[in-house]
């Protein structure tokens, strides 16, 4: 695993997300308050896009079917997802960010 530089569109306001291509992989990077997370892109039920999807909290609600994952983990906290969104080490280094693939 090693540490990516992302470059976002624009810088992300709290509660925002955003959706990068890196390595192949789909992620969805999402910030709340001073934290970030980078979580994988899509619903692991039926693999809806979660970039334009609600949060509450620290949860992000696929409207699809109903499911809640934690972005703190990628977990499910509800609805028919069984198994967690992939999660991934980010962080912020002299204002840019880091994703570990
Ligand atoms: S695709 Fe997300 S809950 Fe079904």
């Amino acid at each position: 695993m090693s540490w990516h530089p992302i470059e976002l569109p624009s810088p992300l306001a709290s509660r925002e997300k955003v959706s990068i291509s890196l390595e192949g992989r789909e992620i969805l990077v999402c910030r709340v308050d001073d934290q970030y997370f980078a979580l994988s892109a899509r619903c692991t039920h039926s693999a809806w896009p979660l970039v334009n999807e609600p949060t509450e909290g620290m949860e992000i609600v696929c409207t699809l079917h109903g499911a809640r994952f934690d972005m703190r983990d990628g977990c499910p906290s509800g609805g028919p997802a069984s198994k967690p969104l992939s999660s991934y080490p980010i962080e912020l280094r002299d204002g840019e960010l880091y994703v570990r693939l």
